[in-house]
């Protein structure tokens, strides 16, 4: 009988990614089999976001449940950010952990599985030319890095305590993963890196000149390939270039992530990041006179150290004037390593959860205009996921979420989809013929 492995994992898309690497080298070169029950599996694997201070705790107590429901003799294995941080500290608050392997370290997880209490956490091991084993959660989507780390410190984040520096994936590594994919069945790849639109900017061998823009526009033309979406990229990169082919290349989804953070230039400044209020309107505004149908999806912090009510009126200002069509909203949560953790001023925890009910209260009611827009439209949607009621998923180009009632035979197709009725998160049509 194969051993079976169960795999959890906490954070962003770059650990979903990590994740699958995990599961390709371990079923492909050791005979692991995926199975969805802790009790049942030989390796548990958790892996880890530090992101903000909660999915932390997460992880102590779920390592917890597993050793409580775990089979005698199975391993548990801590791999991801907080793993990358906290390295052999996790040992000691939990001692019943077998291996601690760092977000940079993912090629060496059939050392872990082998070595009594592995440990490896060096968050600027360099994995940008490993040849992975091949595992994707869906067929028709696929998440390809084409950077790991990130050179930014902006004040309040752990990512380059866990991640450590920038280094972007040589170009014909890059090109290989998509056409595999492609071949495979993916219609659509999403590009993943902290900074995407500052890739080119180190390699780890030389490497001809490419930026972000160049990278586009070489992948956009992998015949098969449909779709191509990125996440992050950082507004102080969106010079008028990257605008240009965004906007002119079809093949690239009409949906940017522009993660503002705050609306405050005082408080941006505090946070390192590198561009003002203005410089985030200037080119938001623009990406929306020059492509009318984008969407913009946006990352805010309430209550970093020393936000004021204007301060934080002015993140509302922002909001008001640019509608987004997506928010991800935190209260800052104090991290280990950064800057801000030893900031003077920090918020109290009422005024943190009161801004960010404020700005939710007003996203709602943005979402709510924005989607009764909708109604009447036709989107061509990329059918992805089956739901239930028989009821298939998908999105358009600029990322709406559209459900029409359908079965598995449209999973990875395009169909132009008429939008008959709206709620706050979901649109529903009918499938034009
Ligand atoms: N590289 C991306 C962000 C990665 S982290 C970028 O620059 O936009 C994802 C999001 O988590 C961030 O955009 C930020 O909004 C949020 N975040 C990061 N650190 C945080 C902290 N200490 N407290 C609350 N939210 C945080
Ligand atoms: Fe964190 Fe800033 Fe880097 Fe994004 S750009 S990962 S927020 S340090
Ligand atoms: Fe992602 Fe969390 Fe690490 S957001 S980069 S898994 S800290």
């Amino acid at each position: 009988m194969s051993k079976k492995l169960f795999i959890q994992t906490l954070g962003c898309a770059m650990n979903v990614r990590d994740s699958e690497r995990m599961i390709a080298e371990l079923t492909q070169k050791e005979g692991y089999e995926l199975t969805n029950n802790e009790a049942e599996a030989d390796l548990i694997l958790i892996n880890t976001c530090s992101v903000r201070e909660k999915p932390v705790h997460k992880l102590f107590s779920e390592v917890g449940g597993f050793v409580k429901n775990k089979k005698e003799g199975a391993k548990i294995g801590v791999c991801g950010c907080t793993a990358s941080h906290l390295g052999s500290e996790i040992f000691k608050k939990a001692p019943q952990v077998d291996f601690v392997l760092g977000a940079r370290n993912v090629s060496k997880i059939t050392q872990a599985i082998k070595t009594p209490k592995f440990i490896s956490n060096d968050i600027n091991h360099d994995e940008s030319e490993f040849a992975f084993a091949e595992f994707r959660n869906s067929i028709y989507k696929s998440y390809i890095n084409i950077m790991a780390g990130c050179d930014k410190k902006c004040a309040y984040c752990i990512v380059p305590h866990t991640r450590g520096d920038e280094l972007s994936i040589p170009f014909e590594i890059i090109k290989n993963e998509v056409t595999k994919a492609v071949l495979s069945g993916a219609k659509e790849v999403f590009l993943l890196g902290q900074n995407v639109n500052n890739y080119g900017k180190r390699f780890s061998k030389e490497h001809r000149k490419m930026d972000f823009s160049d990278l586009l526009n070489e992948l956009s033309l992998i015949s098969g390939l449909k779709r191509i979406r990125f996440t992050s990229p950082h507004p102080l990169h969106m010079d008028d270039k990257f605008l240009e082919t965004f906007t002119s290349n079809p093949v690239i989804c009409k949906s940017m992530h522009m993660p503002l953070q705050s609306g405050s230039t005082q408080i941006l400044k505090a946070m390192k990041r590198g561009y003002t209020k203005e410089w985030f309107l200037n080119r938001a505004l623009k990406l929306r006179k020059m492509c009318s149908d984008v969407s913009i999806s946006t990352d805010i912090i309430v209550a970093f150290p020393g936000e004021s009510d204007e301060d934080f009126n002015e993140t509302l200002e922002v909001m008001k004037e640019l509608e987004f069509e997506q928010i991800f909203s935190f209260k800052y949560s104090k991290r280990p390593l950064t800057l801000a953790a030893s900031m003077p001023n920090q918020i109290d925890e009422l005024t943190a959860s009161k801004r960010l009910k404020t700005l939710q209260d007003l996203y709602n009611s943005i979402l709510d205009k924005i989607s009764k827009k909708q109604d009447g439209k036709v989107f061509e949607v990329f059918f992805e996921e089956l739901k239930e009621n028989n009821q298939i998923a998908g999105r358009s180009d600029n990322n709406f979420l559209i459900n029409v009632n359908g079965s598995e035979e449209l999973l990875g197709c395009f169909k132009k989809v008429k939008i008959n009725k709206t709620s706050r998160t979901t649109l529903y049509g009918e499938i034009q013929d």
